[in-house]
């Protein structure tokens, strides 16, 4: 009978598309609305009974439902087989090998520089001082002038710098915060701080020579304060930061805003006082400026030189890195090389 071969054949051809075609679940479903959903083609065989005769329709629709069941029965073994295969797959691909190492998550750490920068506060700090912030881009008047340093003062040709405008540079030095702190204190109370910070002046670049570098400035005010209390705020200062054992010595000098000016040295850590290269033969290594404050410049900001008396030091914190790091070349500290970098 041409009903029953055709549904035969419809049931071979099911077979067959489950067995090769579904290779995943959603081809299988295809597979499965092709034949047995409302619009499959079983659903059509159904549909059509009216042209067969009356007495064949019960065995017909008896042999669809079979056909049905059995490609049911087909379907739900290959979702089956289709799902441990998936579930395989994921198991292999996202294995877990627990015996590797893991993986080290790189720490940074702070910059020599700044830990040199800690270690300089950190020794102020226990003697009372305090940080005072200024801008890098300053106004001439608080670089210069207020440091007793007028326009076309010889002096200012030892801090060649980069102006902005006429009015305007980049910071030279750190003393501009001296000024600032003093007149923001309205020279109503002592004053004891240090400033650290970027400055900036037209050099060259090389081993021992940065446009741009970083000073620790300090100011102490109060009455009664005296040379021995500079000498002995930077004695101590050079002792803890160098070792008890550092020979220091204070030589005359000349700063346009301290008067008298020293330099400050320190007993060369590389041949210990005999003379060498790093010390040039000298024995010595110059490490810091300093001064008593000039009457003028306490005046210009609004302190009473007849009441009140101060000192004010600066100093350089790549050359104290170099020398107590051992680090012989300046630039190291800017390349932002991760091997030079690696070893603080
Ligand atoms: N500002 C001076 C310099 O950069 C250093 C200094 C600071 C000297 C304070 C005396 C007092 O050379």
């Amino acid at each position: 009978m041409a009903m029953e071969e055709k549904i035969d054949q419809l049931k071979a051809q099911a077979a067959e598309a489950i067995q090769n075609a579904a290779t995943n679940l959603s081809e299988l479903d295809d597979i499965r609305v092709k034949f047995l959903g409302k619009k499959g083609e079983f659903t059509s065989i159904l549909r059509g009974m009216g042209a067969v005769a009356k007495e064949d329709r019960p065995k017909i629709g008896k042999i669809v439902n079979e056909a049905k069941a059995q490609i049911e029965a087909l379907i739900a073994e290959k979702n089956e087989a289709l799902k441990a295969r998936a579930l395989e797959e994921r198991l292999a691909k996202e294995r877990i090998d627990v015996t590797l190492p893991g993986r080290r998550q790189p720490l940074g750490h702070l910059h020599p520089l700044t830990l040199t920068l800690e270690r300089i506060k950190d020794i102020f700090f226990r003697m009372g001082f305090s940080v005072e912030e200024g801008p890098e881009i300053e106004q001439d008047y608080f670089n210069f002038e207020a440091l007793n340093l007028p326009k076309d003062h010889p002096a200012r040709d030892m801090q060649d710098s980069f102006y902005i405008t006429d009015e305007i540079l980049m910071r030279s030095q750190t003393s501009p915060v001296q000024a600032r702190t003093m007149q923001k204190n309205k020279a109503n109370a002592p004053i004891r701080m240090i400033a650290p910070g970027r400055v900036y002046r037209r050099d060259e670049y090389d081993a021992t020579h940065s446009p741009m570098f970083t000073q620790v400035e300090g100011l102490v005010i109060d009455e009664g304060i005296s040379l021995a209390d500079l000498k002995g705020t930077l004695e101590l200062f050079l002792h803890q930061i160098f070792g008890e054992d550092v020979g220091v010595r204070f030589r005359p000098s000349f700063f346009p805003f301290t008067e008298p000016s020293a330099e400050v040295d320190i007993s060369c850590s590389n041949c210990h006082g005999k003379g060498c290269n790093v010390c040039k033969g000298t024995g010595w290594l110059e490490i810091l400026g300093a001064g008593m404050v000039h009457p003028h410049v306490l005046e210009m900001s609004g302190y009473d030189p007849k009441k009140v008396s101060g000192f004010a030091f600066g100093m350089g914190v790549e050359r104290i890195a170099m020398l107590s790091y051992g680090v012989n070349d300046l630039r190291l500290f800017y390349d932002n090389d991760k091997r030079f970098l690696s070893q603080f």
